[in-house]
């Protein structure tokens, strides 16, 4: 368990000053600090074909790209390069273990842990993230910048795929050590150039643009068959301009799209089936043979816990106390009648269900049905 230690600092003076608005560096942010992983164990997840991987590698000012599964890493010598692997969190249960501890956050804003391994010299180059990040160095060194957004900041690619930043002023400049965390807000030019072999592990979030809205609602709407209005002029009086698109058709047509996206009772079930979309692989596994429900009772009784997989993402809505809950895991929706407000919230809140929690769910046989099926799918575990 790591515990986020802001020092004088509350998490509601963090969300007031910091969060969206200027960058922080929480020395010692985690205590003590021990890597859920080793530079090894991210090596090794980089040779997987399911897992999302790439290294960036820097030789006398030539900024290389390549992009995972990798087969082995004796070519790139000892500096001067940093490896990046996506959704660690997917993978690996102790490492996901560090995005709970921003869990003050909601669930459908965090995105995933990416893990970075850099030997000395190795960096990704100064470049601006769209999304907030908190940044923990794990073992090692790394020399950190980070400015505050500047309009006068040039963004140019050393290579296809690669977008750096042209040089800024630093707010922060500073040697990171193991369990300093850096909050980084969308915007910030950022570079962190490794001092000697480190890891590096960044919690990020998502933010969706409405370009990605717009594309989500139209599959929405594809996938459930949904027309909707259609353009329609009982009114429209004769023209002698036909080749000319009128501004009364254009304000109608505007009008067709806005009552689209205005229709607000429809908003929580797309949106929270969209956003708790997986966007990486998840690491599923259904039992062999099927627990019955009867089993995974005894089980709980006799004092087991259980695991969400890594990187599900659960969120749930409900309008008021005596409606009905949705709950939406993984793309899908759950409805739940408005009494079981519990039952959501051991399931969204934490990663864990401890022993105690997990008497809730065999306390009524819906419950119990709810997460065997749920157990049936991979998505959540007995812990071992
Ligand atoms: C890294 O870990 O090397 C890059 C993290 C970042 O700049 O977002
Ligand atoms: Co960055």
């Amino acid at each position: 368990m790591y515990q986020l230690n802001l020092g004088e600092l509350s998490l509601a003076d963090f969300m007031q000053q910091y969060w969206q608005k200027q960058p922080l560096l929480i020395k010692q942010g985690f205590k003590n600090f021990q890597d859920p992983l080793s530079a090894d164990e991210l090596a090794g997840l980089a040779l997987e074909d399911d897992v999302e991987s790439r290294l960036v590698e820097c030789r006398d000012g030539n900024w290389q790209l390549e992009t995972g599964p990798f087969e082995d890493f004796n070519r790139y010598g000892d500096k001067d390069w940093t490896i990046l692997v996506q959704a660690v969190d997917h993978w690996h249960p102790p490492a996901a273990e560090l995005i709970e501890p921003f869990r003050f956050i909601p669930n459908w804003r965090i995105d995933d842990l990416m893990v970075s391994f850099s030997t000395p010299g190795g960096g990704v180059g100064p470049h601006l993230d769209q999304y907030d990040v908190f940044i923990i160095q794990g073992e090692g060194k790394r020399h950190w910048r980070v400015g505050m957004p500047d309009a006068s900041l040039k963004q140019f690619c050393p290579h296809p795929r690669l977008l750096q930043v042209t040089p800024f002023t630093a707010c922060i400049d500073v040697i990171m050590e193991p369990g300093d965390i850096l909050y980084i807000p969308p915007g910030c030019p950022h570079e962190g150039i490794s001092l000697e072999n480190s890891l590096n592990y960044s919690v990020g979030f998502r933010a969706p643009a409405q370009k990605d809205l717009l594309t989500g609602l139209a599959d929405y709407l594809l996938d459930n068959d949904i027309t909707g209005k259609r353009f329609s002029d009982p009114q429209r009086s004769l023209t002698g301009n036909i080749g000319a698109i009128s501004e009364q058709d254009l304000d109608q047509v505007q009008q067709l799209l806005v009552q689209l996206v205005s229709d607000r009772d429809k908003l929580p079930l797309w949106f929270g089936q969209y956003i708790t979309q997986a966007k990486h692989e998840l690491d599923q596994q259904e039992p062999d043979p099927h627990y019955q429900a009867e089993e995974i009772a005894e089980y709980l009784e006799e004092g087991s816990v259980l695991a969400r997989l890594g990187g599900l993402r659960c969120s749930y809505y409900q309008a008021n106390e005596s409606s009905d809950i949705q709950l939406f895991i993984n793309g899908t929706t759950i409805v739940l009648p408005a009494e079981e407000q519990v039952t959501a919230q051991l399931l969204c809140d934490s990663k864990r269900i401890d022993q105690q929690q997990c008497l809730h769910f065999t306390a009524r046989e819906e419950r119990l049905l709810l997460l065997t099926d749920l157990i049936n799918q991979g998505l959540w575990y007995f812990e071992e």
